[in-house]
């Protein structure tokens, strides 16, 4: 982007403080999610981009969620009725600093705008001298936007609104994405004079588009694409803004070197990042601050959330939250991997185990089967099928050492707190509840017994039981 240093004197307006009663939920319209963040997280992300000189976003209805997630990257300004879309910027004008002599306007609900839009609208209403520029977008289905009426050769005339347009109007597809930017003065005149003489009797920000045309000032219509004008009313927008800017994450992706065997089914949030020649199968959602490394293979069907992944892993159908994975570790099918789990380079976590604040020493191996849970497991251990670190007494939960080289029968229950020694064996289906000391063996069994002729006497017994019952 050229010349940002001119945004400094730029103020930013961002519009969240309506019901978004087209959604029917009981969480503020911009608080809802696509990709991982919410509609906010993406305005507020590009315009972050533009290095404005001041950013505040206008709200009211769950003010205070919506100021937590605005956090310090703007100003929370409350409009405490929503008395319409011009209205709320004449509360956000009352709070800036008279120093910013344009203002840029745009709805809290359009996650899909770019900065470099944003860019062009403030630089093109810059270049003509105009009063205000105007973001426009040619769209198929435009019910439920306000329509642009121009004379033809890029200036808006006005703005009609869905609910107070003629069927000549209605039949417009040039709608309002709701993005201006104004020269700051004739904007504070402008809206001064506004009157809500509309079907929802509120004070249109649109309105002042058709005060500047009758003043003899300029505005002027810049055309933008369908997509960035998407604004969020409804869940079924929602549902296409997620498609569109997954769309966007993937293309993204792709074109850093990653293959998605299948994008339509690749569900990458915004943020996380995966290096190059890796794979990744259909149905991996990753999300949170996820880090794929290089030339792994993830999926299918796999769900990673706050996790770090080595290179050259392989995961499939598995289940990763917050945990650390070196290089070179195979994990899957049918793992899960709760929160504080390091797994260590080269490690091998198999089919049927769950893990959780575990870590994994280099080369270990838990193949199949098992529950490792507060354990510390050394280097080049092997934990058999079906063992268990018993680590919760009922009252508290205790760890499990296994050290290097330690080979761990099947069906071990290691009953914490417990340590089993470097190069220590445990005997398979072993209740090992005292530590075992290092290169030892630990087994703990009852003694075989052996029924000579079981077969036979069992079967005597069924055929005895069988004819009382028939007579
Ligand atoms: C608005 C525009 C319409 C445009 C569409 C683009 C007006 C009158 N209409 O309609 O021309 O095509 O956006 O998506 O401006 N808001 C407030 N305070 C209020 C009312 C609204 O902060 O009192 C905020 C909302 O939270 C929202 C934005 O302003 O982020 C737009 O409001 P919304 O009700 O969604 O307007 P639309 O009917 O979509
Ligand atoms: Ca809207």
């Amino acid at each position: 982007m050229k010349d940002k240093s001119r945004n400094k004197k730029t103020a930013v307006v961002i519009l969240a403080a309506g019901l978004g009663k087209r959604m029917k939920s009981d969480i503020p319209k911009v608080l809802h999610r696509i990709c991982g963040g919410t509609l906010l997280d993406f305005v507020l992300d590009e315009v972050a981009r533009l290095e404005a000189g001041e950013v505040v976003v206008v709200v009211s209805h769950g003010a205070d969620d919506v100021c937590s997630e605005v956090g310090a990257r703007a100003l929370c300004c409350e409009q405490s009725e929503q008395k319409g879309t011009g209205h709320a910027v004449m509360v956000a004008l009352e709070a800036l600093d008279p120093r910013f002599k344009e203002v840029l306007v745009l709805p809290g609900d359009s996650p899909l705008i770019k900065a470099s839009t944003l860019q062009g609208l403030l630089s093109e209403r810059e270049e003509a001298a105009a009063a205000a520029s105007l973001l426009t977008a040619e769209v198929d289905n435009p019910s439920g936007y306000g329509r642009v009426i121009t004379d033809g050769s890029g200036h808006a005339l006005g703005i009609v609104e869905d609910s107070d347009a003629s069927p000549e109007e209605l039949a417009i597809n040039e709608i309002n994405t709701s993005m201006y930017a104004f020269d700051r003065a004739l904007l504070d005149e402008a809206l001064k004079a506004l009157k809500p003489n509309n079907a929802q009797g509120e004070y249109y920000l649109t309105d002042v588009v058709e005060q500047f045309m009758s003043a003899g000032r300029m505005v002027v219509a810049i055309r933008g694409t369908p997509e960035e004008a998407l604004g969020i009313n409804d869940r079924e927008q929602l549902a296409e803004a997620g498609t569109l800017m997954r769309k966007r994450i993937n293309s993204a992706l792709m074109v850093e070197g990653v293959t998605l065997v299948d994008p339509d089914r690749t569900y990458i949030d915004h943020g996380v990042e995966v290096g190059r020649d890796t794979v990744i199968m259909p149905l991996v959602f990753a999300s949170g601050a996820t880090r794929i490394g290089s030339g792994c293979k993830v999926g299918p069907c796999s769900e990673i959330n706050d996790s770090v992944i080595g290179d050259h892993c392989d995961l499939g159908f598995c289940w990763l939250d917050a945990v650390e994975v070196a290089d070179r570790v195979t994990i899957g099918p049918y793992s899960k991997l709760r929160p504080g789990c390091k797994i260590g380079p080269g490690c091998k976590i198999g089919s049927f185990v769950e893990m959780k604040n575990t870590v994994v020493g280099e080369g270990s191996k838990v193949p199949h089967l098992s529950y490792m849970g507060d354990a510390d497991i050394g280097r080049e251990a092997n934990i058999g099928a079906g063992s268990i670190t018993c680590n919760y007494d009922g009252e508290s939960k205790h760890r499990t050492v296994v050290g290097d080289n330690a080979f761990i029968g099947s069906d071990t229950m290691m009953v914490a707190p417990v340590e089993i020694g470097e190069s220590a064996t445990t005997g398979a289906g072993s209740t090992i509840y005292k530590d075992v000391p290092a290169n030892a063996l630990g087994i703990e069994r009852t003694e075989q017994k052996n029924v000579a002729d079981w077969r036979e006497k069992k079967k005597g017994h069924r055929v005895a039981g069988r004819s009382r019952r028939v007579r």
